[in-house]
């Protein structure tokens, strides 16, 4: 039976010490897909050994890759070749995974064989238009419901995908990813020009498995040619997990922390760029480049927060990191604006709507957009209990409201927490989030 997970959070506290968050999700991804593709026996350390993660790497099990792990996040894949991948025995389930969707419908589209992909509630309902109607363009064969959404029955088309050249709609590294994985069994070359940049992991880590991908401007393109030579991968620590800890210490009086071995990607570092536009105290040190991206110890230290209008160029480069920034601006001091973060309405959750009903049920002054929010800072965070719609960031989100809180946060729901981040509650704990965690089978907390 499926566990139901309550998080319970004691009002106040502040986040001291050290810790190292776990690795990077988009990049454990990658590292199984491109693993797996190449030729010869790829290495894998800092793998998130979380679930998300762990559904591509049993997705590729299931297409005869023969992968050992993960153990304490090293994982080794015994690549099969970019043709080498076998027919599933049944339809390939992927959790609550966009990124395994989304980039798994672009590689399996110039397959041999046909595939069937299925998701839990959340993910089967996403919408996978913005994958399957540019994969048609290139000949794919892909069917959806008829909302456009999950199940994806795929007939594969090798050998008659054809490159298309493709100007994205949306800021979108899934959709992005999907048609470079799909251009490397397409005739001619594919092109994807993004609208603003997003995260560019498929693209450096193509390079490092030796594959030619070429970058000019805004457009990236792919072909065919070539093979994937296999590599060591080394996946720094995710940004995105750090962000619930960079913004703790940012609200918590007193806090002083320093995360370990973060990747700084300058697609990924938005975060960042806005706590420091709204006063936080966040010293990049150590700076180096880990197998082809950037890495750094984040050291953060209490300072007020003050409230700002979000910059829209700064939207897509902390996507996954709103539902805490939301938690930081209701501390900061006047009012913060976001606008043109559309994308958040179509996450695991809406995260707009889902995020200001849990503000205002905490007494926050939140006011959802059609594309953002406004929020009046500064204010008291009382209790209460909040629902996280079964969303990993939310729940993390508003455990970590909890330093600030006049009275306990009861967060329901926080199951998948372990889609992402299975270590945040003792890590909380560790760094001095007074977080109580109830499981029981019921739903109904014990
Ligand atoms: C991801 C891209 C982002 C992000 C998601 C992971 C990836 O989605 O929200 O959590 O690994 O490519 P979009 O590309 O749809 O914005």
């Amino acid at each position: 039976m499926s566990k139901s997970i309550t998080f319970i959070v004691q009002p106040g506290g502040q986040l001291r010490g050290e810790a190292r968050v776990p690795g990077d999700k988009s990049m454990s991804h990658r590292s199984i897909m491109l693993g797996s593709l190449a030729e010869g026996v790829t290495h894998v350390k800092g793998f998130l050994e979380a679930e998300d993660a762990l559904a591509t790497l049993q997705a590729f099990r299931d297409m005869g890759v023969q992968i050992e792990g993960p153990v304490d996040g090293c994982v080794t894949i015994h690549g099969v070749g970019k043709h080498g991948l076998k027919a599933p025995q049944k339809e390939l389930y992927l959790g609550n995974s966009g990124t395994s969707m989304r980039l798994l419908s672009g590689l399996l589209a110039g397959q041999p064989f046909n595939t069937v992909l299925t998701g839990d509630k959340s993910l089967s309902g996403r919408p996978m238009k913005r994958v399957t109607e540019p994969l048609a363009a290139m000949g794919a064969d892909i069917k959806t419901t008829e909302k456009g959404t999950a199940p994806l029955e795929i007939t594969g088309r090798a050998g008659r995908l054809q490159g298309i050249d493709y100007i994205m709609p949306m800021a979108s590294a899934q959709v992005k990813s999907c048609l470079l994985l799909a251009g490397m069994y397409a005739q001619g070359e594919t092109s994807v020009t993004e609208p603003a940049p997003t995260r560019d992991h498929t693209e450096r880590m193509l390079s490092g498995f030796s594959y030619s991908v070429k970058q000019e401007g805004s457009k990236i393109s792919i072909s065919a040619e070539g093979k994937l030579t296999a590599t060591d991968i080394d996946v720094p620590s995710d940004i995105s997990s750090a962000a619930f800890f960079l913004v703790g210490a940012s609200i918590a009086p007193g806090s002083d922390i320093l995360l370990k071995h973060v990747g700084i990607n300058p697609t990924r570092t938005g975060v960042i760029s806005i706590l420091r536009l709204m006063g936080a105290g966040i010293d990049i040190l150590n700076e180096r480049v880990v197998g082809g991206e950037p890495v750094a110890d984040l050291h953060v230290v209490y300072k007020p927060l003050k409230g700002i209008d979000i910059p829209e160029e700064l939207v897509p480069l902390a996507i996954d990191e709103f539902p805490v920034l939301f938690v930081a601006a209701a501390c900061a001091e006047g009012q913060t604006r976001l606008s043109g973060a559309e994308e958040l309405r179509v996450k695991e959750s809406d995260r707009i709507q889902v995020m200001a009903d849990g503000l205002h049920l905490l007494g926050v002054d939140a006011q959802p957009t059609a594309d953002g929010m406004v929020i009046q800072g500064g204010g008291k965070i009382g209790g209460g209990v909040v629902v996280s719609h079964g969303d990993h960031r939310i729940a993390m989100a508003f455990a970590i409201a909890g330093l600030r809180a006049s009275a306990p946060i009861t967060i329901i729901d926080c199951a998948n927490v372990n889609t992402s981040f299975p270590e945040f509650k003792n890590l909380a704990k560790t760094l001095g989030l007074a977080l109580i965690c109830e499981e029981s089978a019921d739903g109904k907390g014990s």
